[in-house]
């Protein structure tokens, strides 16, 4: 696992951005594993700047996304689907039949699982997988709980997720309390994975992902067992690795 340091979310997001047009520059039809959340749109803003420069191309990428909430259309503003559009997908030119998120409106779990597992493997699996984290630890939507969950599946949110989502809806009573998200064994068979954690609210998470107890308890611990994983967090998602001097 390398861990690199960045002083602000600036610098993270244009560390990333770099990790993410190495990895398109070197393989050109690469299967890019997506993410949404606050985090990484500074990266996908970074991304959008060199594609404008006609340093990057994206007709050959494709991608898949990590999850959606269910019951949401693809053009609601809160939907996933929605998020890559607006931060990514129409600035860019990648083509949309090449980009895949989970269907939030399909109400039969078991068909919209397999499909979805079914895209990962069709495609030939995922070559870079961006995550973020999320301040109980969760990766995708995988979280805390008993067990592992391998593939695509569907997730009951716990009360801290819907409660750090709520600030992007009305209020509170508009979060979908249920998503698809892809599962630990989708994220582990990625070739390779990039994590990246900005501000205070991730130290706690970050440090327990990294160098605590591997444990469903925090779903993003599994990385430690990834062989190929990078980490970009500023300082203060890293400053309690610092202070136990993990790094
Ligand atoms: C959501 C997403 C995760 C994301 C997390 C953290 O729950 N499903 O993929 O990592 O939020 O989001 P943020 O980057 O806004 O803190």
């Amino acid at each position: 696992m390398r861990i690199y340091q960045a002083k602000d979310y600036n610098e993270m997001s244009r560390k990333a951005a770099n990790i993410i047009s190495a990895q398109i520059i070197m393989k050109p039809d690469a299967v890019l594993g997506l993410a949404t959340g606050s985090t990484p749109i500074g990266t996908y803003k970074q991304l959008i700047d060199w594609y404008n420069k006609g340093d990057l191309d994206f007709a050959d990428i494709r991608s898949v996304n990590l999850d959606e909430y269910k019951g949401l259309p693809a053009d609601n503003d809160q939907s996933y689907a929605y998020f890559m559009r607006n931060n990514l997908f129409d600035h860019v030119n990648i083509k949309k039949e090449n980009t895949y998120i989970p269907n939030g409106l399909e109400t039969d779990t078991e068909l919209e699982c397999s499909r979805y597992n079914h895209i990962i493997r069709s495609l030939g699996g995922i070559d870079l997988q961006l995550l973020g984290i999320g301040n109980n630890g969760h990766i995708g939507f995988n979280e805390p709980g008993e067990a592992f969950e391998k593939e695509t599946h569907c997730v009951k949110l716990t009360e801290n997720t819907i409660q750090a989502n709520a600030r992007f809806f009305e209020n509170i009573d508009y979060v979908p309390k249920y998503a698809y998200s892809t599962g630990i064994k989708n994220i582990m068979q990625a070739k390779s994975i990039l994590l990246v954690a900005s501000g205070k609210s991730k130290a706690d998470a970050l440090y327990k992902a990294l160098f605590g107890p591997i444990t469903p308890a925090v779903p993003a611990s599994i990385l430690q067992l990834h062989n190929n994983v990078s980490i970009v967090a500023d300082e203060d998602a890293l400053s309690l690795i610092k202070e136990n001097q993990c790094i």
